[in-house]
């Protein structure tokens, strides 16, 4: 086993990922492409100990690497985009609207039970607990300005079901950072029309998007038929790599 880790460390580099120590509970590195082997020793102390790497889908070389090292494919991230131009279908349900301060709890609560198919609920080394507590700090740290750009929220029987969180990336692409539902009000154009609604309206500031973007995992054929339902075309996919350190399972 340490020669085969020898193999990875000679090409790779560990970063720290403080956000994601913090969530773990334990040292938490992303691998980089890189030489500097010593940081590859990190992975290999008495305690837990958790890395991850993404890799480009055709690198199956470097895949077979990180097996050797003991890293486990959990998920293939696909990225999506889509060109914005010309006249643009406006959503057909009424009650999409951007998010107001007090939309927080219920968006917190719908992203910490909709999600599936992340590549921490995907790991079975991950209790869903915190994999769904992952999502809903993702989505409430917008509320406390930490992370996006604007939100759209969907509103049925007075209540908010649905959000979409957006990132301006470069000038005039819109990316969707995190979208969900509860699952009572999946399948019924809701998750299409909040993001009509960002098509025409951005995050509400008066930019309007050239292109959008968005990320999901090839498990998740529901967003993915979202997302090709909307014209959006693949444009990349990685596979992502889980490491946990043999000291003890996060529980
Ligand atoms: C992914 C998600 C946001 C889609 O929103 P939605 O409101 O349920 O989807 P819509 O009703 O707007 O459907 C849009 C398209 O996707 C298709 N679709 C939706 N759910 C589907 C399912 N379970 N299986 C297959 N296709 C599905 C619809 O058929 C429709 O395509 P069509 O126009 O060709 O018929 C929603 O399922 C969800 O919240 N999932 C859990 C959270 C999640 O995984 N988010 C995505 C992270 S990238």
């Amino acid at each position: 086993m340490r020669t085969e880790i020898g193999n990875a460390a000679t090409n790779h580099i560990l970063k720290p990922d403080s956000w994601l120590s913090g969530v773990v509970g334990c040292p938490a590195w992303r691998v980089e492409s890189g030489s500097g082997s010593e940081s590859w020793a990190m992975l290999h102390t008495d305690g837990p100990v958790f890395a991850y790497a993404k890799l480009k889908a055709g690198d199956i070389a470097e895949v077979s690497q990180l097996a050797d090292a003991g890293f486990r494919v959990v998920d293939t991230a696909l990225t999506f985009d889509r060109p914005i131009s010309g006249q643009q279908s406006s959503p057909r349900s009424p009650g999409i609207r951007l998010s107001r301060p007090e939309d927080r709890e219920a968006v917190a609560g719908i992203a910490g039970r909709a999600f599936r198919f992340s590549r921490f609920h995907l790991d079975p080394r991950f209790p869903k607990h915190l994999a769904d507590g992952i999502k809903s700090s993702w989505a409430g740290n917008y509320f406390e300005g930490k992370r996006g750009d604007g939100m759209v929220v969907a509103e049925r029987d007075g209540g908010v079901v649905g959000f979409l969180q957006l990132l301006w990336a470069e000038t005039g692409c819109l990316v969707v950072d995190l979208i969900g539902l509860d699952s009572a009000w999946q399948g019924q154009g809701i998750g299409r029309d909040m993001i009509l609604y960002a098509v025409l309206h951005g995050t509400g500031d008066g930019r309007v998007p050239t292109t959008m973007k968005v990320g999901t995992q090839a498990a998740n054929t529901p967003s993915v038929r979202l997302y090709e339902s909307l014209g959006f075309r693949l444009t990349s996919a990685q596979y992502v790599m889980h490491f946990h350190g043999v000291a003890k399972e996060h529980q």
